[in-house]
């Protein structure tokens, strides 16, 4: 998730500004979905497919024997025993058991710890890729490596079509931990405020779940280890790359200090908004100093900018399609006697839609660039492409997100799932969503006793490390039936785009 951009030239009291006025993860107490649509079906034993066939009304699978309620005799050996080539809640019940095995929690943990103990920032995670190319190792699984300099492609499955991809972030912040606790960072003035540790823990998780699976998976799943998401765009290089190489979806998550601890939530369309960064330079084109009168003043043409840019949002923009511009530093010098030769302003911009945001980067330029004119300056514009600060907006592909909130809803429950509203961060997910089609989801950590309520990128930030296992698995489930219902559709069996949950 991007708050800001550590190689911006805000200072610290900007970035409270910007986190206070912009760029905050805010999301509203989200609206519990209705209890109708996230109604199971009336026996619990059924299965999704099942019971989507008899809301068509077409006979019912076979009883498989899979049932939860079929026996103590099954809570003894908690895996393995569930015929999963049809799908079931029997499934993910055993993909919550393995990530729910004492050892496998302790394992998961530790490995967050281990990467929280040792923040390295974009393109430096030599020693976060290699903690994970080791475990990687002890569990007899294939990677590529490198990709875009420390990145991860790993895979489990068949090693064939379909493939499906679940993405981790790597990298950490240039904050200096504040929380004093048994594993705080080691490393000064780095620390994983983001929660980045935790997505690496929780991937890893799923590898392990979904090796243990192995047999069952009916493709490949890729699970992509990306550097530098705060800075950098390390989703775009992995993406050049190869790491989307034959793969047709993608699925991430990222920890929520909003929701309680394991709860899931996403949205359907716009969740995270494009974001960018624009520096200003406007110049006087009579020369430097001198005549007070006669020269153009470039004091006052970054004036009259600033003030035309808060007006593209308020008078340009659908108050339906959040936008933001805003406007965080000006500088002309310090000098008291002489109009100074040059001014420079910048910030940032915020949009959910993809034609609002560009919109936005052509008139910002535009706007400057006259009202220098008025003012008898000249102005440049810079968006700072080439250091890619630039994010498309976040927007989830509505299929996708049904399969997010369906694997969800028979995974925790339907009270652990949440609608949740689009936030003014921004995260470089964003472009593999626009290759392929992606969901983006959160998973909550909030637990007042704790104290793990901070937003991210503060340095108080701290996680409830119970929500690790749950990720785990919460990854595995969208992954392994992921392929699991592509298989079905493409065999002819009914269409999984039908959400058995939401018919009549
Ligand atoms: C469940 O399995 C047992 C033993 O394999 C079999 O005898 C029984 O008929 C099965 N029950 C159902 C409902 O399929
Ligand atoms: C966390 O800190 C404890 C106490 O210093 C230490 O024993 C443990 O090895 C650390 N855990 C990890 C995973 O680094
Ligand atoms: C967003 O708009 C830009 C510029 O018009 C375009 O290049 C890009 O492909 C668009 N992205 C999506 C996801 O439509
Ligand atoms: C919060 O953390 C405390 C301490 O670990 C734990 O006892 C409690 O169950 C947690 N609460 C929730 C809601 O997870
Ligand atoms: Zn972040
Ligand atoms: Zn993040």
């Amino acid at each position: 998730m991007k708050i800001f951009q550590r190689n911006s030239p805000f200072s610290n009291i900007v970035m409270s500004i910007l986190l206070t006025l912009s760029c905050m993860i805010i999301l509203t107490t989200p609206p519990q979905v209705s209890a109708k649509t996230l109604t199971q079906s009336p026996d619990h034993d059924l299965s999704y497919f099942e019971s989507a066939m008899v809301t068509l009304g077409k006979p019912a699978l076979e009883s498989k024997n899979h049932s939860s309620s079929s026996g103590q005799k099954k809570s003894l050996v908690p895996s393995f025993n569930t015929d999963c080539s049809v799908w079931s809640r029997a499934c993910s019940e055993e993909i919550l058991k393995i990530a729910k095995k004492p050892e496998n929690v302790k394992w998961v943990k530790s490995i967050r710890r281990r990467i929280h103990e040792n923040p390295e920032l974009a393109f430096e995670e030599h020693e976060t890729s290699r903690v994970i190319r080791r475990e990687l190792d002890e569990l007899d699984i294939r990677y590529r490596f490198p990709l875009a300099k420390t990145g991860i492609r790993a895979m489990v499955g068949t090693g064939k079509s379909p493939f499906v991809a679940i993405r981790a972030d790597m990298d950490a912040l240039p904050i200096q931990e504040a929380v004093e606790w048994d594993n705080k960072s080691k490393n000064a003035g780095k620390m994983h405020a983001c929660g980045h540790d935790a997505h690496v823990a929780m991937l890893l998780g799923a590898a392990r779940i979904l090796k243990a699976r192995e047999h069952y998976l009916k493709g490949t799943v890729a699970l992509l280890f990306q550097p530098a998401e705060e800075a950098g765009n390390g989703a775009k290089r992995m993406i050049r790359e190869g790491a989307l190489e034959d793969v047709e979806a993608i699925f991430a998550v990222h920890i929520s200090h909003l929701l309680p601890t394991a709860v899931i939530g996403s949205r359907s369309g716009p969740l995270l908004a494009g974001c960018g960064f624009f520096k200003a330079v406007i110049t006087s084109e009579w020369g430097v100093g001198g005549n007070l009168h006669q020269s153009g003043n470039p004091i006052l043409a970054a004036s009259a900018a600033v003030i035309s840019l808060q007006g593209i949002v308020s008078r340009e923009s659908n108050p339906l399609d959040s936008q933001v511009v805003s406007v965080t530093f000006l500088n002309s010098g310090d000098d008291h006697d002489a109009i100074p030769k040059g001014v420079e302003f910048g910030g940032t911009l915020r949009a959910f839609a993809n034609t609002s945001f560009h919109h936005l980067l052509k008139r910002i330029e535009e706007v400057i660039v006259s009202q220098a004119k008025v003012y008898k300056c000249s102005a440049t514009v810079d968006f700072f492409e080439n250091a890619d600060t630039i994010y498309p907006p976040m927007v989830n592909d509505e299929q996708m997100y049904e399969h997010v909130k369906r694997a969800t809803v028979d995974l925790v429950g339907p009270t652990n799932f949440r609608v949740v509203q689009p936030v003014m961060g921004a995260e470089d997910f964003s472009f593999y969503s626009e290759v392929i089609p992606a969901a983006f989801f959160y998973i909550g950590i909030k637990n007042e006793t704790l104290g793990s309520v901070h937003s991210p990128h503060s340095p108080h930030f701290m996680i409830d490390e119970d929500a690790l296992p749950i990720g785990a698995a919460t990854h595995a489930a969208i992954a392994e039936r992921y392929l699991h219902e592509r298989d079905i559709s493409i065999n002819g069996l009914p269409d999984i785009s039908i959400n058995g949950f939401n018919q009549d």
